[in-house]
């Protein structure tokens, strides 16, 4: 099919949302590239992102579990754990080398052609890569983002002391002292890496709470226990300046509503206070398309931009940054390229904090149902009531069911759990479905598990739990 053009599709990006749309185009007859500059595939998510980081999560989770002496009490006696940091960044990159192989393996195997090098518009069908060009009939813009960088504090993985998240997840010793900035996602995730592996943790928040855009209430729970924790959280407080030796960062930091200025030493500080999408150097001039305020680049609901054959997914459009959003995203793009209606529902797109207890999210908070107009009916139930939890010893947080006070539909479900980020696959299932809290309450769920809270939750929504 491809005709006068080299390509049915050529895709600039090989991560969760570039590579998944490369596969599906692939799988649908298209005569299919992908761009990547990287030396492997799968973009910031297998490379320095999800992947990484949830194996760092896991592995600092053994660790402090075998160290803190918490397996005592069910009766595991562990003497004279000791760190291997080496050992344990090695697996890391094992399973980081693994994941981003398999992908290769399934270009090789869905025949899309990876261009290795990094790509640029000559102009809406063609691209340059080096001194080579190619064209397609259409192309997908799947460039993904890169961390916010903060006036005044300059960034130098290599160096180890000023890091961001890539630096963050290869610390070759655990810092004494990490300050993290940015109260969000990444410094709270790896902010617990580094506090369970033994660092003292600040974290600096501009805003008056941490994580902005949860709902209020587990903002709240969040908050208290990350402090139990041990996390200095420091919110209200504004980053003005940072001095860096080899050695050590002396930051400057500030009331963020004005007032005295204090500084904090760090022998590491992690700059994450949110990510911007990639569109430098990759020829937007030479087709004529501009990003707007926040750097994205707009498209419609075929993820069609405003140039003729050029599309765009993932975190270089607006919407979450999140991994499943872009694959989602890029099998959607690669449907209507090829003919089809491609779907994916903006309104049910889960987002999960992997910290200890997890925290995770799907649909409307509270906040923004009010908001919106809804009246709303709000059902919690506490992990403290929950007998799975009671057993495994892991009871802080709850659940919470927002749904709309008139028609009983779920508009919001918010988990503050240790497996919070598997039990809100079913509240996302059933908003999907359209459910009513009533739905989720007369759902049977197998006992004894964590989800039963879910259950309990829509139930209080009804007015009628059984364990409260
Ligand atoms: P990316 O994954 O950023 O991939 C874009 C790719 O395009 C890159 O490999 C880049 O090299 C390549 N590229 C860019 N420009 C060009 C060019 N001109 N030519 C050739 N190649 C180019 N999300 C989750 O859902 N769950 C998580 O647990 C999670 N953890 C994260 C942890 C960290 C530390 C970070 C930083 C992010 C995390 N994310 C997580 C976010 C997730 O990584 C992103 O949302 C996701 O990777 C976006 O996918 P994408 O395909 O849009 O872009
Ligand atoms: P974020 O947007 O989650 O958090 C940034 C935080 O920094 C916010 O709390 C913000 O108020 C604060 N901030 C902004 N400017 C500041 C300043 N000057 N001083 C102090 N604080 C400041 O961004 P983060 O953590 O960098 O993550 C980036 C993206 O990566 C997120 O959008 C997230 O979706 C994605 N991600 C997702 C993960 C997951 O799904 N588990 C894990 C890690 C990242």
């Amino acid at each position: 099919m491809a005709d006068k053009f080299d390509y049915d599709v050529l895709i600039i990006g090989s991560g969760p949302g570039g590579y998944v749309a490369a596969i599906r185009a692939a799988q649908l007859g298209l005569k299919t590239a992908c761009a990547e500059s990287r030396e492997t595939l799968g973009g910031t998510c297998l490379n320095v992102g999800c992947i990484p980081s949830k194996a760092m999560l896991h592995a600092s989770e053994l660790y402090e579990e075998a160290h803190s002496g918490a397996l005592e009490k069910f009766g595991v006696k562990v003497t004279g754990t000791k760190l291997d940091l080496p050992q344990m960044l090695s697996e890391k990159e094992k399973a980081v080398g693994e994941l981003t192989g398999g992908i290769e393996y399934l270009f090789k195997k869905n025949k899309v052609d990876w261009l290795k090098g990094h790509a640029s518009f000559t102009d809406a069908h063609s691209v340059k890569i080096g001194d080579k060009s190619y064209t397609a009939r259409e192309i997908v813009i799947a460039t993904g983002s890169s961390v916010t960088p903060l006036p005044g504090v300059e960034i130098d993985n290599a160096g180890g002391v000023i890091v961001d998240s890539t630096g963050a997840l290869s610390l070759p010793k655990v810092p004494k002292h990490l300050v993290v900035i940015g109260g969000g996602v990444i410094g709270l995730e790896l902010g617990s890496v580094w506090r369970r592996l033994g660092a003292k943790v600040t974290v600096v928040e501009f805003l008056d709470q941490i994580l902005p855009g949860m709902d209020g209430d587990v903002r709240k729970e969040a908050a208290k226990l990350f402090k139990k924790q041990g996390f200095d959280i420091r919110t209200g407080t504004k980053v003005t300046g940072a001095k860096a030796t080899k050695t050590k960062a002396t930051l400057t930091v500030e009331p963020a509503k004005g007032g005295d200025a204090e500084t904090i030493e760090a022998d590491c500080v992690l700059v994450s206070i949110g990510r911007i999408p990639n569109t430098e150097n990759l020829g937007l001039d030479a087709i004529g398309l501009e990003t707007n305020a926040r750097g994205q680049i707009e498209i419609d609901g075929e993820f069609r931009t405003s140039v003729d054959g050029v599309r765009a997914i993932g975190d270089v459009v607006p919407g979450p940054m999140l991994a499943h959003k872009a694959e989602d995203e890029g099998i959607a793009v690669a449907e209507w390229i090829a003919g089809q209606v491609g779907i994916i529902n903006h309104d049910v797109i889960p987002s999960v904090v992997y910290t200890m207890p997890e925290i995770a999210s799907v649909g409307l908070t509270t906040e923004e149902a009010k908001e919106r107009g809804h009246e709303v009916k709000v059902g919690k139930f506490p992990m403290m009531a929950n007998s799975r939890a009671k057993t495994n010893r892991d009871t802080d947080g709850f659940v919470k069911v927002v749904a709309d006070a008139q028609s009983d539909r779920v508009l919001g479900v918010h988990i503050i759990a240790s497996l919070a980020g598997t039990m809100i696959a079913q509240a996302a299932q059933a908003m999907e479905f359209g459910a009513t809290s009533e739905d989720i309450a007369y759902t049977c769920h197998a006992h004894p598990t964590h989800a039963e809270a879910l259950k309990e939750s829509a139930m209080a929504v009804q007015g009628k739990p059984i364990h409260i």
